[in-house]
Parts: C-alpha cells; structure tokens; sequence
C-alpha cells in the first residue's frame, strides 16, 4: 500500500481493492489470542476489529480482506440502481493530517450485481467471513425510503448484518434523514420489512450516524430507536465529519466532502461515550474513526464501543497494521487486568464524554 500511495488516492484505492480481490497479499498467520474473541449478535467473531465501510463497496475483495485478518467486513455502501457518483477529482489525501477527503457520493454498482456477488462468494466451500452490507439511497430517488426497504430485501437473506447509512455527506438531503420524524418512518418500514424475510429474519439492524451530531440529536434518535417498531440492534459511531477543525493545513477547509483518520479521533471517541451513556449501554456499538492503532482502538472500547472499524489508517500504513494492531490491543487487555475484550467496553465511558457544556464538535 505505502507504493500504491504515490498514484492519485482514487487510482490507488482501486488498485487496493484489486490487490485484495486477486489476494497479492499473503494470508496472516497471526493467531488472534483468546482475549480477544467475541460474540457478534450470536455469532463468535475472532477479534472485534473489521474494515469500515466504503473501501470495499461493491463486495469484489471479502476474502482478500478477511486474509488480512480482520473478525469481520462490511462492504458498501450500495445503492439499489447502479450510480458513478461525483464527478473526479473526489478522493484527496491529506497526509500531513493522516487523513483523507472524500466525495464519493455512493458510486455503486447497484444491488442486483453486488448481490450476485456476495451470494457467489457465500458458495464457496471454505468461506466463513462475516459480511455486513451498507445500504444507501440513489441520488435522484423520490421514495427514499424505499430505496432502503428494497436493501433490506435484498440484503436480507445473505447479510450477516445490514447497515442503515443516513449519514454520509455526500448525498443532499441524505443525513436529513437522521431527524426523529423521517428516521422513525424509516426504521418502522425498515424492521416491517425484516420481519416479511422468509430467510434470515433476524438479521441485525444497525444505525450508521454521523459525527456532526448534536448531543440534542442524539438524544431523540435514543428515543426512537427504544421503539419497539423503530428499534435497531446496534449503533455504528462514526461516519465522516464536514467539520474542519484542526487541520495543518488550511488549503483543505475548503475542499467539500467527509473528512476522515486522525482528525476525526477524538470527536468519535467521544461521540461513542455519548451514545453509550444515553443508551445505558443496552446498544452494541461498533466504534469508527481515526483509529491507527492498538491504543486509539482501546480507547474506544473503553467509551464504550464492543467492535471497532478502521479504514484511512489502512492507507497510510498498510495491510500489516490489522496485526499490529489486534496485538497491541491484545496486550493492553492483559496489562490493564482485563481477561477478555469484552470486559473493557464502557469501563471509562464518562472520561471520554465532551468536557465542555457544548457538546457539540470540539473546537
Ligand atoms: C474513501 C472513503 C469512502 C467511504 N465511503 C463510505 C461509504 O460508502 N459508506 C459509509 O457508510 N462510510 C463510508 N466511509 C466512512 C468510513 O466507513 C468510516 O466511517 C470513516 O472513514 C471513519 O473511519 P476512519 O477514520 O478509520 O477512516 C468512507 C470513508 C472513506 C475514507
């Protein structure tokens, strides 16, 4: 990855996403230690560390990815027509931050040839990866919703988790979606929708949020996903912010899109920690953003996420960085006295809650 870097970030991200698909990379032969095995809604997961959203969208490199040696994959985000998205340039690598820029904008190839993709793969004999599938909209849908509906369907009967994602930048009107009103609409027809599967009724629901939340936005999403009608069966923390704050280098203030790595570390870590408390911990969180390592990894498990993802740090510092760090959080587990991994989740939640009253992005 670090030769790949000096193509222009959409040109290598493809090409990272080929090299995983042909599996160039050699499998891991790192033995996940038993602190860190983990129950994934009934199913048991190796380690609790899987790759974020949107690096494989279109389910072309599960195998390759699992190779590396991540507990589980989450590919997408899919659209149910197929879309190119924004117009190029819409990748920008921020190096100085350890962050990147993207305006993607659902590029997709839509649900039918992801489908035939993810079903083709769950044929193969030795395949025994967890796969989630992100769910979006199509930029000109005019039943947004159904849009979703139309995933969980779909996705429904092959996913081993299905995503609801209101919260990318990048298509208008789309995080919209989040306020109690429309989110509560689209989470009753969502789980109606689940419970019409004939296979895999119980395929677990979760919610992608965005990290520009409001504590008072939050606060009503608790209230509709408690519904019974609305609920969701776990959290995802977080999606990329719009926020600019603290970056070296002004020049990307302006540049539109969902900015992601370093700088968007702690406002996740702490919007984990705000999530955790105001549902009492009684919703599984999977925690994501800015983690580079083992210890960004247990601080977010300590705020109270029972999975992490990772995705911009993996380019910076390549496919050995899953093994890195599986076995520095490995070895925090110990050191801090804990015997397994889920013992951690949530013991330091409040450290991690903002420290001033605003609540909103720290400045
Ligand atoms: C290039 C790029 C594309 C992304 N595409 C998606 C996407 O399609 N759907 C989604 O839910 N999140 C997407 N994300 C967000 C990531 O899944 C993740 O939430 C975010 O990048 C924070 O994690 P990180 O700091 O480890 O990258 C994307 C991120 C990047 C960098």
């Amino acid at each position: 990855m670090p030769a790949v870097r000096l193509l222009p970030a959409e040109a290598s991200h493809n090409l990272a996403v080929m090299a995983c698909k042909y599996r160039v990379y050699p499998a891991s032969q790192y033995q996940d230690d038993i602190n860190l095995n983990t129950q994934f809604f009934g199913r048991l997961l190796s380690n609790p560390i899987g790759i974020a959203a949107g690096f494989d969208k279109n389910a072309e490199a599960v195998d390759g990815l699992k190779d590396l040696g991540f507990g589980f994959v989450e590919v997408g985000t899919v659209t149910p027509t197929a879309q190119e998205g924004n117009p190029k340039p819409r990748v920008f690598r921020l190096s100085e931050d350890k962050a990147i820029i993207n305006r993607y904008g659902f590029n997709s190839d839509g649900h039918e040839a992801v489908l035939q993709r993810l079903s083709e793969s769950r044929k193969k004999e030795n395949f025994n990866a967890i796969v989630g599938v992100n769910l979006g909209r199509n930029r000109n849908t005019m039943t947004p919703v159904a849009d979703y509906v139309q995933g969980v369907r779909m996705f429904g009967p092959v996913a081993d988790y299905l995503v609801i994602n209101v919260s990318s930048p990048n298509t208008k009107g789309l995080r919209d979606m989040q306020s109690k009103e429309k989110l509560t609409e689209l989470l009753e027809q969502v789980n109606e929708a689940r419970s019409r599967l004939e296979s895999n009724r119980n395929v677990p629901i979760l919610l992608k949020l965005s990290p520009d939340l409001e504590i008072s936005d939050m606060s009503d999403i608790v209230d509709v996903i408690k519904r019974n009608k609305s609920r969701v069966d776990g959290l995802i923390v977080a999606n990329t912010t719009v926020s600019r704050d603290n970056l070296h280098d002004a020049k990307w203030t302006a540049e539109a899109g969902g900015l992601s790595g370093e700088p968007l570390r702690a406002r996740s870590t702490e919007m984990i920690a705000q999530m955790y408390q105001l549902t009492n911990g009684k919703v599984p969180i999977i925690g994501v953003g800015g983690v580079s390592s083992g210890y960004d990894a247990y601080q977010k498990f300590e705020a109270g996420a029972s999975y992490v993802q990772i995705y911009t740090a993996l380019v910076y510092e390549g496919p050995y960085l899953v093994e890195q760090i599986k076995d520095e959080l490995s070895k925090l587990i110990t050191q801090r006295g804990h015997s397994n991994i889920q013992s951690v989740v949530g013991t330091n939640s409040k450290f991690y809650l903002p420290k001033k009253k605003t609540q909103g992005f720290r400045n």
